[in-house]
């Protein structure tokens, strides 16, 4: 048998906290199911939390291994993907130096996000330049590997166009090496937190992997519902409301949330009805992941073992493509 091989993908998730539901929703569940078809590498991005928390690094290793404990009790496979750490691999920073020679600043400057987290993040200063590069640095993760695809949500497709406008530049300087990287869409709309803005740990509106059932019932019992219905025989509006996008992302009994959708639009159904089939069908959801996440979790030696022996794995490969990208640029003194 020919052995085929399997297209690359690649993608990080920065330690800044505990995991919640969105992560499980917007990214680990994509990961799990990409297993199978690609050959994935999946990594801490301890460089990219950096560019924001330089100020406050004390917490960034067991952030770390709390997520990838996270990430395994999802499903994602260490025997079948590669889980590593940035850090632990520093010929990414080699290539991020090689690709900054030749990635104009403005093209940095007008990434949405970097404006866009400058005006969010006002408490931080955000005017290292570190942070303006941090899209070429997610660009040298992916190409690094010569990576085919990138797992992302919406608001990371604009770091791939840079990418793939970093690559062609970089090659009508050096000659072809790199795959121009593609996105692959998360399907899973975003989810709202508790409160209907969006889901981050610094507004206190998230549910984490690691909540048990009881915290999950507080934070459920006290979700932003529609607001107009001060009544249960209020009429309500379903559409965007954060308790149904929760109910079809967790519940898989679709004809009871098709129930309870109905009657809510009718105003037959009270919110605590609503609100207590929801916080069962999340622990539904979130009871076998807490349960392998205690078993990972009791052994630390081995969280530390599995990102050990995958960053020495994707060193193999990252030393190889440093060697190619050396010679292209006419660095190699050997
Ligand atoms: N910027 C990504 C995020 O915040 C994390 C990240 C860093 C990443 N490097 C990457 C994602 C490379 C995909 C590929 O979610």
């Amino acid at each position: 048998m020919v052995a085929t091989v399997k297209p690359r993908v690649v993608s990080g998730m920065r330690p800044t906290g505990k995991l919640h539901i969105g992560h499980l929703v917007g990214a680990l569940s994509n990961w799990v199911e990409l297993q199978a078809t690609y050959d994935c590498l999946y990594f801490v991005a301890d460089w990219h939390a950096l560019t924001s928390e330089y100020a406050d690094t004390g917490d960034l290793t067991s952030y770390a291994y709390d997520n990838v404990a996270d990430w395994i009790a999802a499903g994602v496979d260490p025997e079948q993907s590669t889980l590593f750490v940035q850090s632990l691999v520093p010929e990414h920073a080699e290539l991020y130096l090689l690709l900054s020679m030749v990635v104009p600043i403005p093209w940095l400057e007008r990434v949405p996000t970097y404006k866009e987290q400058i005006e969010q993040l006002k408490e931080k200063d955000l005017s290292a330049l570190g942070f303006l590069g941090y899209p070429l640095l997610q660009g040298a993760d992916v190409l690094i590997y010569k990576a085919n695809y990138v797992p992302v949500g919406e608001d990371q497709v604009a770091h791939l166009e840079l990418n793939r406008e970093v690559v062609r530049r970089f090659h009508k300087f050096y000659g072809e090496i790199f795959p121009e990287p593609q996105p692959l869409l998360t399907h899973f709309p975003r989810l709202p937190g508790l409160d209907n803005r969006k889901m981050s740990k610094s507004y206190g509106n998230t549910i984490d992997l690691s909540d048990d059932a009881e915290a999950v019932k507080k934070k459920v019992m006290r979700m932003y519902t529609d607001p107009k219905r001060v009544r249960a025989d209020i009429p309500g509006t379903v559409e965007g409301n954060p308790v149904f996008v929760y109910h079809d992302a967790f519940n898989p009994d679709v004809a009871q949330v098709d129930d309870l959708k109905a009657r809510y639009r009718a105003g037959t159904v009270g919110d605590v009805e609503v609100k207590r089939t929801l916080v069962a069908a999340i622990n539904a959801a979130l009871d076998p992941l807490r349960e392998r996440r205690a078993e990972v979790l009791s052994k630390p030696a081995r969280i530390k073992e599995i990102l050990m022996d995958g960053s020495s794995r994707a060193r193999v490969i990252a030393r190889e493509t440093m060697k190619q990208v050396r010679d292209a640029v006419k660095l190699s003194y050997t």
